[in-house]
């Protein structure tokens, strides 16, 4: 089978890997891919952003099988146009996409299906949203409507800078924000293939680390690490998501006739209250799925197309991200990578590239602002933890970056931390609690 690959990411490198040890697989592309991909899969020339032009490089490469990474041309229909050329494409159309493409469009659709989430509401004005921020009261939660690369969201205690994002959403006629009820928990991401016949196929949970600093300081960042599976959490984790949450998103979109197909990704924060989703995504999750891929045992075409439910090796697996200088704000780049080499032959480790490009003279330079993600596997979190910054301290990059605390046992944020903290801001801790109720 000849797959194609869209997209430039770690994302994408993790599926080109994956699908270069799928036997199904004989032939891969990866358009435009990065300077890792192209060791394994032929580079095309693509802009992701043109759905036309992703179709026509499937139809030249014959491709039987497309992947769109990105969300960009998803949202803009490129697995429409990939389809109505009669060629296969794993991706849902782009109405079905609206759920991660609008915000508000995402919350009537978890209404109207009763899916747990943050109250919210989303305004068009400026001066109702700003009285209806008092409303909500800090933490604030502010979210441009459309899409904006991981960034468009603003979680802050300061309603200074909470007044600043509402103005920054709505600067243009038609602009919308959502104003959101602020959710305490651990997040947990949850990603499910949701096949042509609407069954479900989850994959391992993972946690994913969104702000650029240990501790979960700084701002929002596209995914800074991450680690599957969750230590702390309950083996009826994934299949409460997928009853609550996935199950009925998915009936709701057939009932609209906007069937969803390809990757439903749920964000939930484990709230006392229970999961609640914070965002739907209609793609793989960037860095989580490179963990998760990395434990995958059943081939991936397989998996994509229904034909098998994806069984996982035991262990664990973590991703830590390597950011340019100045990433998120002004990333820099352009910087020579080295050390790549040596940190990838580490047993269980594998270097995936994400902005990396080969510059005139061969050498492989920064290209973006998210790096490398350094995967590793282990027997369990601390092996695999151990390796994976094992490998991060090979590598050299003029004024990188990088959280010293993904998988950390010590740092990590789960289900147990926030019931401690509920019942030290509201309770009596020496009473009985039913915690069945919860
Ligand atoms: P989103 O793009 O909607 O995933 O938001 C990015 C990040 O902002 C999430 O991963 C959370 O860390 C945070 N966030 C979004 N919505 C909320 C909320 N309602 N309460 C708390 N944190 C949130
Ligand atoms: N890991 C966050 C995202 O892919 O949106």
């Amino acid at each position: 089978m000849k797959v194609l690959v869209v997209g430039s990411g770690g994302r994408e490198h993790a599926l080109c890997r994956a699908f270069a040890r799928d036997p199904r697989v004989d032939a891969l592309v990866c358009a435009p891919g990065n300077a890792g991909t192209a060791a394994l899969a032929e580079p095309r020339p693509l802009d992701v952003a043109n759905p036309d032009a992703i179709a026509d490089l499937a139809e030249k490469v014959d491709a039987e099988l497309t992947v769109i990474g990105p969300e960009v041309p998803l949202v803009a229909g490129a697995a429409d146009e990939v389809r109505a050329r009669g060629l296969a494409v794993f991706g849902p159309s782009g109405a079905a996409a609206r759920l991660e493409g609008s915000k508000a469009f995402a919350k009537q659709i978890m209404h109207a299906a009763g899916v747990p989430t943050a109250a919210s509401r989303d305004h068009t004005e400026v001066e109702p949203a700003l009285a209806d921020l008092d409303t909500f009261g800090p933490p604030y939660v502010v979210k441009y409507d459309g899409l904006a690369a991981g960034k468009g969201v603003t979680v802050t205690e300061d309603r200074a800078a909470a007044v600043a994002a509402v103005r920054a959403s709505l600067r243009e006629p038609g602009d919308r924000v959502v104003l959101e009820e602020y959710l305490d928990g651990p997040e947990v991401s949850l990603f499910a293939v949701v096949t042509e016949s609407g069954a479900i196929l989850p994959l391992l949970p993972a946690q994913d680390h969104k702000r650029v600093g240990d501790g979960d300081t700084g701002p929002n960042t596209g995914g800074m690490g991450a680690y599957t599976p969750l230590p702390w959490a309950s083996h009826g984790l994934s299949a409460e998501i997928v009853s609550t949450v996935i199950r009925p998103t998915v009936d709701e979109m057939a009932r609209r006739g906007t069937p969803f197909t390809g990757l439903l990704y749920a964000g939930l924060a484990l709230t006392t209250r229970g999961p609640r989703v914070v965002e739907f995504n209609v793609r793989f999750g960037d860095p989580e799925v490179q963990a998760i891929l990395a434990l995958l045992a059943t081939p991936l075409t397989d998996v994509l197309t229904g034909r098998a439910t994806p069984r996982f090796r035991s262990g664990a697996a973590i991703t830590v991200v390597v950011a340019a200088h100045g990433y998120p704000q002004s990333p820099r780049l352009g910087d020579p990578i080295g050390g790549l080499a040596t940190a990838d032959a580490l047993t269980g480790v594998d270097v995936l590239h994400a902005g990396t490009r080969q510059d005139a003279d061969g050498r492989i330079v920064s290209a973006g602002g998210r790096v490398l993600s350094v995967t590793a596997i282990g027997s369990n979190l601390e092996s695999a933890r151990g390796s994976a910054y094992e490998a991060v301290s090979r590598i050299s990059l003029a004024g990188a970056h990088y959280r010293t605390d993904i998988g950390d046992p010590s740092r990590m944020r789960h289900a147990a931390d926030v019931r401690r903290a509920d019942t030290a801001i509201g309770e009596d801790p020496t009473r009985p609690r039913n915690r069945e109720k919860e």
